[in-house]
């Protein structure tokens, strides 16, 4: 018998990117409406919730009509609604929350709640299926993690940043260099032609954890700057890039080979919008394949915020039963629920 077609309208609005998406059978991306606000906060060098939460107002219906149009789907042809209702800011939240609600309750669709996390690791579902068990590390703007998946919609974190995330830390850093935010594609690419001669510090790369510390190399960073604009000595900006950038990659590298060897994963993940960086996904892919470990990512351009990713989860979840009743609320710290998923 052949299998069902599922149509998936998904909703993402978590940090400052306003999408709307409809994915087909969890890999076919039909429309992948992404509405930015990048340049709005611009000026104030990171993301200010309250002008995002505004901004996602302002967008979401007009990215959710032009998701459908472009899809030539009608309300009628889905069959569910997905949306991430956390980790996030909650005001940009509740904006997508509010407009799945409205979907799913004035069309009779299930609503399906998506963690963001779980939306960037099943961005790679559109490359290729993901295999069990499988080992993913998501580096964001928001979140530095290691995330196990013993089976299909089994996630548990493993390790985790206890300060700054890693595209934090890229967009601060940025900032001393007098990079606009977000900083980290404009470093990545200043990488690519300096030299290694600053020593910065390896966080935590020592210890015997898969837990990540950027806060130290970030003050070791601006330290560096600011000390050489007191007694006027100019830096390579080059350099400086270069040598930072060494060290993030160092640490994200030597924790994810040690998580490997612990957790013996069928494949390796790359997700988030910092797996863009070249330096990373390069060092990283070696490392994995010379431990025979396929190395899997999705497309650049499905590495940032989109709503593909989470209708990608959301059939997935959908799958397993996932479904929320019109009660959802936005979760900001929401963290992926391991006991009640063991215990299914
Ligand atoms: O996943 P994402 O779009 O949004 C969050 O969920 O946070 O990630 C955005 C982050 C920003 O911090 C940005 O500076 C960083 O990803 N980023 C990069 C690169 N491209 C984007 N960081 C380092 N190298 C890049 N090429
Ligand atoms: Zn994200």
């Amino acid at each position: 018998m052949e299998e069902q077609t599922s149509l998936i309208l998904a909703f993402e609005t978590s940090c400052d990117e306003t999408s709307v998406a409809v994915i087909k059978n969890g890999n076919e991306i039909l429309s992948n409406v992404v509405a930015t606000q990048i340049k709005s906060h611009q000026r104030f060098g990171g993301v200010v919730p309250e002008v995002a939460s505004r901004h996602h107002i302002e967008q979401i219906t007009i990215c959710l009509k032009k998701a459908l149009q472009v899809a030539q789907v009608t309300y009628a042809d889905l069959t569910g609604v997905a949306i991430t209702y956390g980790p996030g800011l909650v005001g940009s939240l509740l904006v997508g929350i509010t407009a799945a609600k409205a979907v799913a309750w004035a069309h009779n669709l299930p609503l399906i709640p998506v963690n963001h996390l779980a939306g960037h690791i099943y961005a790679t579902n559109f490359v290729t299926p993901i295999q069990f068990p499988a080992l993913a590390l998501v580096v964001s703007g928001g979140h530095t993690e290691l995330v196990w998946m013993p089976k299909e919609g089994e996630f548990r974190i493993i390790g985790e940043t206890r300060d700054d995330a890693a595209g934090e830390t890229y967009d601060k850093i940025g900032r001393v260099l007098g990079i606009n935010y977000p900083a980290g594609p404009t470093v990545d690419q200043w990488a690519q032609s300096g030299q290694n001669t600053f020593d910065f510090p390896l966080a935590m790369v020592k210890e015997d954890n898969f837990d990540f510390s950027f806060s130290g190399l970030k003050s070791a960073f601006i330290n560096t700057v600011h000390h050489a604009e007191q007694v006027g000595e100019t830096l390579n900006k080059q350099d400086l890039a270069t040598s930072f950038q060494a060290a993030v990659v160092d640490v994200l590298v030597t924790k994810s080979l040690a998580a490997l060897q612990q957790y013996p994963a069928k494949e390796f993940i790359l997700a988030g919008g910092v797996a863009a960086n070249h330096g990373l996904r390069t060092a990283l892919q070696t490392a994995v394949e010379k431990q025979g470990v396929p190395f899997v990512m999705a497309p650049l351009k499905l590495c940032g915020d989109n709503a593909a990713m989470i209708g990608a989860a959301g059939a997935m979840l959908q799958r397993h039963g996932a479904r929320a009743d019109m009660l959802l609320n936005a979760d900001p710290g929401l963290e992926f629920d391991w006991e009640a998923n063991a215990a299914r």
